[in-house]
């Protein structure tokens, strides 16, 4: 099932916004103490494999030192070849070892409200407990352990343990659903499960374990599952299996606190994180450590201006690459100092966040944009509430920003001075690639505006032709990056296949996206079949053999419909098998299957029951035209339709879509 890509028609939006004159230069106070400098740019034009190196050179502690900067035999890439280290050494022991062990790591804060304060010396200890407990329950270098935690400390704590000793993790997201995560550890052939009973959210426990339970039954590689205790006494009780599941506090308490890093290849797998694509089946995107860890920690330091004495904030979750790449591995090497917390923005009420940031003088903040929304929708009198003075910098991610979020952002939050970095980057691409440099760039509320230095960003037309400035098309990248992606997990195939092939030489990211007559770009979002919901990525595909799952539907076809808050909402066409009844039940047990199949956040909002799909002659399902009858806008040409009725009989049906 596949369909034509076509740009979103919000592109006709991007054209108004660009006729936006609106622009935030750096102010001077700015300037003057920014770690970015305009020279960088150059710098890493004249030769990009130069600059990296250099920075590898200056920004790794090295075991032994690398013999070659780049082996790039497209699109396969190895970086810093021949070079060992170890990614949790660099993130906590050096620090450790030049004076800053009692320098805090992460102030986290539960969401019933009680907190632990980690240092990079308590880091340590409790990282190569944690290590040691791996060890002895049989996990081995290059051995892949599944993480499926809430957000407590244990959650880096294992990811680190995993990097001291050359276990790749693969972190599910705490809020995917048991065949989810069950599916990733069949792909990973992962050997064991760290994860914990449950977590808060929204003032209730929610439970993980019997998730992992139920994964279990259809993932016969995992030998042992280690469960933190983060809820304790609960309604719900938590099986341990003997002789399989074992308690954090047994196990990994006893432990010593000692332990040696691993050394291993700049290229061993540090990572692996799915994430979904256009096909029903989510990829394993793979990481590596010696590029990774300078592309992080790099564009770490410059993109948020970071100085010794910041409080930073990623709110992202670490179960998505954001927290992987900007809460872990990339502050820690840069020895910040983080807040982690654990719960909602709206628990117990909507100036959750605002009260975290006075309390604890958070300097930076960064979130996406449909958190921002969420909370213009609840109005200004909750951040009004708090002293947020201690702002400098605010940061976006995960989807286009609009300007109206992006100005709301910088008055309510930053105080209408603190510049506002808006990062374009995925999970396949490890770092941030698109971004303003704080105190160099100009920027333009709603524009994402430059390539980060060093890296080739170009829009092309249907042919690869690079567009003129002005004009739209797909966005490329046309030479490798320390953090890239090194493939997708056993399938080296799909990897060209994907990102490689339709311009050939060329990384097709699957986003559109507009250059303004000053080169700024302006992203438009996805235009194969993903959509973008809250920031989470979904494929269209996976949602619709979700519901083809139930007997009863014959045929299902799934679009993003804008949305006001979560930027795309979920919109499923459904056709049911003959002799079947359309209800609202129906409906109901349809949206709850996805969300066990997959997770909540992919549960449909709308689902419409049609009896028909609009398709072209050779039988491809027209999305463009659900997603314009999704919109109720005027439609797009049907002159390819085989059966024009179609869309008339769904364009009446869509009055009764309905919303949960
Ligand atoms: C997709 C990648 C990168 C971490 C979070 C998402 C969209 C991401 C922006 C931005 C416009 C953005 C793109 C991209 N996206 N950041 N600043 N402006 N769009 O990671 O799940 O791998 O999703 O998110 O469509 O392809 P991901």
């Amino acid at each position: 099932m596949t369909t034509e890509s076509t740009l979103p028609s919000s592109a006709a939006e991007i054209e108004n916004l660009m006729a936006e004159e609106r622009k935030f230069p750096p102010s001077p106070g700015f300037v003057a103490q920014a770690n970015a400098k305009a020279s960088l740019y150059e710098e890493a034009e004249r030769d990009f494999e130069a600059f990296w190196a250099k920075l590898a050179r200056e920004r790794v502690a090295w075991y032994r030192p690398f013999d070659t900067t780049l082996e790039w035999d497209l699109p396969f890439a190895k970086w810093f070849t021949g070079g060992t280290l170890n990614v949790a050494y660099n993130c906590i022991d050096r620090h450790v070892e030049r004076g800053l062990g009692s320098k805090v790591a992460y102030h986290w804060i539960g969401e019933p409200g009680d907190t632990r304060t980690i240092t990079y010396a308590d880091l340590q200890r409790e990282v190569s407990k944690a290590a040691n407990a791996l060890l002895e329950l049989g996990v081995r270098t290059g051995d892949r352990v599944a993480i499926y935690m809430p957000m407590i400390p244990e959650l880096p704590i294992a990811m680190l343990a995993c990097a001291r000793i050359g276990a790749p993790h693969t972190v599910v997201f705490g809020g995917f659903s048991a065949e989810a995560l069950a599916g990733r550890i069949q792909d990973s052939q992962a050997k064991m499960v760290i994860t914990a009973d449950g977590g808060w959210r929204r003032g209730k426990a929610a439970m993980l374990k019997g998730a992992v339970d139920e994964a279990l039954d259809t993932a016969p590689t995992i030998e042992k599952v280690l469960v933190v205790r983060r809820i304790g006494e609960h309604d719900i009780p938590v099986h341990m299996e003997p002789g399989r599941d074992f308690w954090w506090h047994d196990i990994v308490e006893r432990q010593s606190d000692q332990h040696t890093p691993v050394p291993v290849d700049s290229e061993h797998m540090l990572y692996l994180l799915y994430t979904s694509g256009t096909t029903a089946k989510p990829k394993g995107i793979l990481h590596t450590s010696a590029g990774y860890l300078v592309g992080t920690s790099f564009t770490h330091e410059m993109i948020f201006d970071l100085k010794p004495d910041d409080v930073y904030w990623c709110a992202a979750d670490i179960g998505w690459v954001t927290g992987h790449s900007y809460i872990v591995y990339g502050p820690l090497a840069n020895a910040a100092t983080g807040i982690m917390y654990e719960g909602t923005p709206d628990t117990p009420a909507w100036d959750r966040w605002w009260q975290i940031i006075e309390d604890y003088k958070v300097s930076i903040l960064y979130c996406a944009p449909t958190a921002i929304r969420a909370f213009m929708k609840q109005g200004e009198q909750w951040p009004r509430q708090h002293d947020l003075s201690s702002l400098r910098l605010l940061g976006s991610v995960g989807e286009p920003i609009n300007p109206e979020a992006w100005l709301w952002y910088h008055e309510h939050i930053g105080g209408g001075n603190a510049p506002i970095v808006d990062t374009w980057w995925q999970t396949e691409t490890g770092m941030i690639l698109i971004t303003p440099l704080p105190g160099v760039t100009t920027t333009k509320p709603g524009s994402a505006t430059f390539a980060f230095p060093g890296i080739s960003v170009d829009v092309v037309d249907g042919n690869g032709q690079s567009v003129p400035l002005g004009g739209g098309g797909y966005l490329v990248l046309k030479r490798p990056w320390p953090a890239m992606l090194r493939g997708i997990y056993g399938d080296p195939e799909r990897y060209k296949q994907t990102y490689w092939s339709r311009f050939p030489g060329m990384y097709f990211a699957g986003d559109g996206a507009k250059r303004d007559t000053e080169g700024y770009l302006w992203l438009l979002g996805r235009v194969d079949d993903v959509m973008n919901v809250s920031g989470h990525r979904i494929s269209t595909i996976e949602v619709e053999s979700a519901l083809v799952d139930d007997k009863r539907v014959a045929e299902a076809a799934v679009v993003g419909k804008n949305d006001p808050i979560t930027g795309q909402a979920i919109f499923a066409f459904v056709i049911l098998k003959s002799g079947i009844e359309a209800d609202d039940d129906l409906a109901n047990a349809l949206r709850d299957h996805v969300a066990k199949v997959i997770s909540p956040i992919a549960k449909p909002k709308f689902l419409m029951f049609t009896p028909d799909l609009p398709k072209t002659r050779s039988g491809k399902i027209m999305r463009r035209l659900l997603r314009d009858i999704a919109e109720g806008r005027k439609l797009g040409d049907t002159t390819t339709l085989a059966d024009s009725n179609v869309v008339t009989t769904i364009r009446e049906r869509s009055g009764v879509a309905e919303e949960v």
